[in-house]
């Protein structure tokens, strides 16, 4: 790596921010085009968050990504975000653009390429069914509904916050026909026949953890499922999915997919998109 008086400085600010996979996929996609950006961690305490932004802004930061606990409590500092970053209530990316830092959300946009490239996906006319209600189904939801999708089911385990989500998403996309479920084995058996992708932005599966009873033998020969959780890369969900011999994939593919939509913001270059995936599957063996 050689930098100059010239050299771009990306980052990403969390809190804690020493796991994120995120510096060693965005180094791995700078040298591999040899440009001259450097990504690196910037840990930002949640009281400070207001005078980091202020010191990335004064300082040149050229761009950086947000990740926890941060994604919605940045947006005041910021001049300005993106429509999606608005619908989702949270920003992952924040571009200067002239003497502004506008933010961003890249999540939804790298689930949908990731289910796209990894599962074979087409959401136009399709049938979701989206296990959970918090910021990363936001990111999904705006993304399939964007992409045409005819019906989303939001399941969640906590009623109240489905239904929000279902009035918040029927407003924007009327096209789109949403219903809520609750985790209820009996009640998502009654929507799983109908459904092509089943999607789980839950952490559940995370850590030993697996939904109590799934009933997974509902859904047709030809759904695809999708799986947020990357730790373990086989979820309890993903094994079952695949014992039935269903389509599968989990969550690497959509940490590359946000990481390449953010490089892409910054740089304006393509991501090396094999080159950030590689990456990533080589620091999750370590
Ligand atoms: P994120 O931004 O990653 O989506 P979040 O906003 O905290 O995180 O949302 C976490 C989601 O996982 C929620 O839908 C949560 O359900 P509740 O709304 O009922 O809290 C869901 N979740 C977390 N742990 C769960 C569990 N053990 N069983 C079922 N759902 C769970």
């Amino acid at each position: 790596m050689k930098f100059s008086g010239k050299t771009r400085v990306l980052g990403i600010i969390g809190s804690p921010v020493g796991h994120s996979l995120s510096p060693a996929m965005q180094n791995a996609a700078i040298d591999e085009l040899g440009i001259e950006y450097v990504y690196v961690p910037f840990p930002v305490e949640p009281d400070f968050l207001g005078q980091a932004v202020e010191g990335l802004r004064r300082l040149g930061v050229w761009g950086f990504n947000v990740t926890i606990p941060h994604k919605s409590t940045i947006i005041p500092f910021l001049d300005k975000i993106s429509p999606e970053a608005e619908l989702c209530g949270a920003v992952n990316t924040v571009c200067r653009e002239g003497d502004f830092l506008v933010g961003y959300n890249t999540d939804g946009i790298g689930f949908l390429a990731s289910a796209r490239e990894d599962l074979q996906y087409d959401p136009r006319g399709s049938s979701v069914l989206l296990l959970g209600a918090g910021g990363a189904a936001r990111g999904a939801i705006a993304a399939l509904a964007s992409a045409g999708v005819a019906r989303i089911v939001i399941a969640n385990r906590t009623g109240a916050r489905g239904l929000a989500l279902r009035e918040m998403f029927r407003a924007v996309f009327p096209a789109v026909e949403f219903a809520v479920s609750s985790l209820a084995a009996a009640e998502l058996a009654g929507h799983l026949p109908n459904v092509d992708l089943l999607v789980n932005t839950t952490s559940v599966g995370m850590n030993g953890t697996s939904f109590e009873y799934f009933p997974l033998s509902e859904l047709p020969d030809t759904a695809k499922v999708y799986d947020m959780v990357y730790v373990p890369a086989e979820t309890p969900l993903l094994a079952e999915a695949k014992g039935r011999g269903l389509a599968c994939a989990n969550g690497l593919g959509m940490l590359a997919g946000q990481g390449a939509s953010a490089f892409k913001l910054w740089t304006g270059l393509d991501a090396p998109c094999a080159a950030m995936k590689q990456k990533l599957l080589e620091e999750l063996e370590r």
